[in-house]
């Protein structure tokens, strides 16, 4: 799934970086997003510790990071155990009303009737199984993080669910298929929380704490907020032309330029690493002077740029250079 602000292309520049720290050990990522850095670290052999704000992205980190391999759904029928079997079974469902079909395909063209017909399906379901306590809180982390991985691949967006297209894209036309998300193998204990990382940031010790926190006023809760509403389980009351549901929740400080400088020197005042890696957006909302000040007051820092073409909605964009600052507390 395509990610506002993912670090999939630059996974090996930050590996690399993370190496220059220390080579085994536990690598932390508050703002771990759907998981990419997170898994990325995983597979390099260290312990992770991930969260985010959003539920939906928690559930994803959950069935990469947390997972070491896929649950057993032992409260189901045997018909529904293996993954091959639990994808044909998912991908059987079809239910032709409900608040999806209607919002967001009769009202609003972000998926063809037939794909939401089979989305509403698989929600349904899955909503059931866990009002009857058929599945536990990993399991049903698991089927819903698929479920949107899934629905991700038809919606007839440009990314994300801020806006729909007016016609049918190509990828929108697509037949929605369910496939089960893979855990990344490995025996270290990982653990992802939801939650807000100036908490979560009290809680754990690490080696390396890797900060990519949003760099502008987007609300990630608004981008994806169709995602997140089928993680909660909750039927939601859209709005607008665009349908965005928000549920009442509070905004990020990091998305709200009188605050995110604040909110950050809180966080890094009250983490306890010996490396921090800070991924920073030059023309984000924090001034790369105060980020300055308040990395050098803690610790060695050096800086690094890479040039990459990352995913990002503006042409502009594209062209900006990533910044890292490293900084060392040891
Ligand atoms: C730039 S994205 C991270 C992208 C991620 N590194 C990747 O490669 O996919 C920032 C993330 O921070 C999350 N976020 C925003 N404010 C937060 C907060 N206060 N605590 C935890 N997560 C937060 C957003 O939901 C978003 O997923």
């Amino acid at each position: 799934m395509r990610y506002l602000g993912s670090k999939t292309l630059l996974v090996n520049q930050i590996e690399r970086l993370v190496f220059q720290c220390c080579e085994k050990g536990v690598f932390f990522d508050p703002f771990g997003g759907i998981g990419t850095v997170g898994s990325h670290m995983k597979k390099a052999g260290f312990r992770v510790i991930s969260s985010d704000l959003l539920l939906f992205a928690h559930y994803f980190q959950k069935s990469k990071i947390e997972c070491n391999y896929l649950p057993d759904f032992g409260n189901l029928m045997p018909k529904m155990r293996e993954p091959e079997k639990m994808e044909s079974y998912m991908n059987s469902q079809v239910q032709k009303d409900g608040w999806l079909v209607e919002e967001y395909a009769v009202k609003r063209k972000y998926f063809t009737l037939e794909n939401a017909y089979a989305i509403q399906g698989c929600i349904d379901q899955i909503w059931e199984w866990r009002a009857q306590e058929s599945i536990n809180e990993t399991e049903y982390a698991i089927l819903i993080a698929s479920l949107i991985q899934a629905m991700d691949c038809v919606a007839n967006t440009a990314g994300t669910y801020y806006a729909y297209l007016k016609e049918f894209y190509r990828k929108a036309k697509n037949k929605f298929m369910f496939r089960l998300m893979s855990p990344i193998y490995g025996d270290k204990d990982c653990i992802c929380r939801h939650g807000d990382a100036n908490e979560l940031i009290k809680e754990f010790s690490c080696d390396v704490l890797y900060l990519d926190p949003p760099y502008n006023e987007r609300d990630y809760g608004s981008y994806y907020h169709l995602p997140e509403t089928i993680a909660n389980g909750k039927v939601p009351k859209p709005k607008g032309k665009s349908g965005v549901f928000s549920d009442g929740r509070t905004r990020s400080l990091y998305t709200i330029k009188s605050q995110a400088e604040a909110a950050f020197c809180d966080l890094v005042h009250n983490s306890k690493s010996k490396y921090i890696l800070f991924h920073y957006t030059d023309e984000g909302l924090i001034p790369i002077e105060g980020a300055r000040n308040i990395l050098r007051n803690i610790g060695r820092t050096e800086e690094y740029y890479f040039n990459c073409k990352g995913y990002h909605t503006t042409t502009d964009d594209r062209k900006s250079k990533h910044h890292i600052f490293k900084v060392d507390r040891t």
